[in-house]
């Protein structure tokens, strides 16, 4: 999808960007609440290049490999249209290992987000049913799926999967497969345990049963300023669900989440400030800038 020098580039420029703080010569195709989707190349980007964590190691680069790859088979073989993801490794002088998800790049419009806000909204309306049933479909004990509108895009009319990055597989105790440490390490190390102890647990339990996923792409919808679709989007979960989802129980949890997100982001912010002013040292990771809550 990228030949590897280009790939090379491309980390050289990050790592610059991080090492000066000065991120605007990037160029951003989106964020998400953990990583930022750079577009290559420059202009007019034909591959969509998410940065993962540092890993310490091949060993690591290796297994996260494996799991991102049965991520990937579980859901399609759950017949979700996923969009090709090829991972890849640019390895540093200090042996630690930048790994890239490369996808092609799709245009802004394709977004269903942007494709919501684009159209008056109407119950019923396929894409909207689509996503519902694709939660029903893949989203079990052992396979999670973050179904919020902006993982999205619509391509011939169909729904494709983005977000991949963060596989969310669990094993049969209901650990994760994948090493949490890795996406934990973005966070000021204080915050480690407290969120390995009490946000992990729920964020997997959010991830792993049907309503509750639900209940977060409904949320989200608020965030996305979409809000005008969440009767629409009740009405197809609700067609489904034994439990029905109600608008207050939507608003109470977008407040609540909302509250965790922006309390991690603050802290992380001010843990760069921490590391770049005090300590002088290089901060490691892009922080997704203005998000509206
Ligand atoms: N292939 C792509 N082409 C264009 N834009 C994309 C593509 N993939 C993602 N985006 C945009 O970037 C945003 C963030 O991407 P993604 O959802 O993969 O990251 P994330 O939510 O931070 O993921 P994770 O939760 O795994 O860290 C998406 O919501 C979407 O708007
Ligand atoms: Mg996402």
């Amino acid at each position: 999808m990228m030949p590897d020098a280009a790939l090379r580039a491309l980390d050289a420029e990050v790592e610059e960007a991080l090492a000066s703080g000065e991120e605007s010569a990037l160029s951003i195709l989106g964020v998400g609440e953990i990583s930022v989707v750079l577009g290559w190349p420059q202009g007019a980007p034909r591959v969509a290049a998410k940065r993962l964590p540092l890993f310490p190691g091949r060993a690591a680069f290796d297994a996260y490999a494996e799991v991102l790859g049965r991520y990937l088979a579980a859901l399609r073989s759950a017949g979700l249209s996923v969009i090709e993801t090829e991972l890849r490794a640019v390895v540093h002088d200090d042996g630690r290992i930048a790994g890239y998800c490369l996808q092609p790049a799709l245009p802004a419009e394709s977004l269903l987000h942007r494709r919501l806000r684009a159209v008056a909204p109407s119950s019923g309306l396929p894409l909207v049913r689509e996503v519902v049933e694709a939660a029903q479909r893949a989203v079990g004990e052992r396979v999670g799926l973050d179904a919020q509108v902006a993982n999205w895009a619509v391509d011939d009319g169909r729904l494709l999967y983005l977000d991949v990055t963060t596989p969310l597989l669990s094993r049969e105790d209901g650990s994760s497969e994948l090493d949490p440490n890795l996406f934990l390490a973005a966070l000021p190390w204080l915050l480690r345990a407290p969120v390995r102890r009490f946000v992990l647990p729920g964020l997997r339990r959010r991830y792993h049963q049907v309503r509750s996923v639900l209940l977060d792409v409904c949320a989200n919808l608020i965030k996305e300023r979409l809000e005008a679709w969440l009767p629409a989007f009740l009405e197809a979960a609700n067609e489904r669900l034994a439990s029905p989802l109600g608008a207050d129980e939507v608003r109470r949890d977008y407040a609540r989440d909302a509250r965790t997100w922006a309390t991690m982001l603050s802290l992380r912010r001010a843990d760069r400030w921490w590391q770049r002013t005090v300590r002088r040292r290089p901060y490691r990771f892009l922080l997704p800038r203005g998000i509206t809550r």
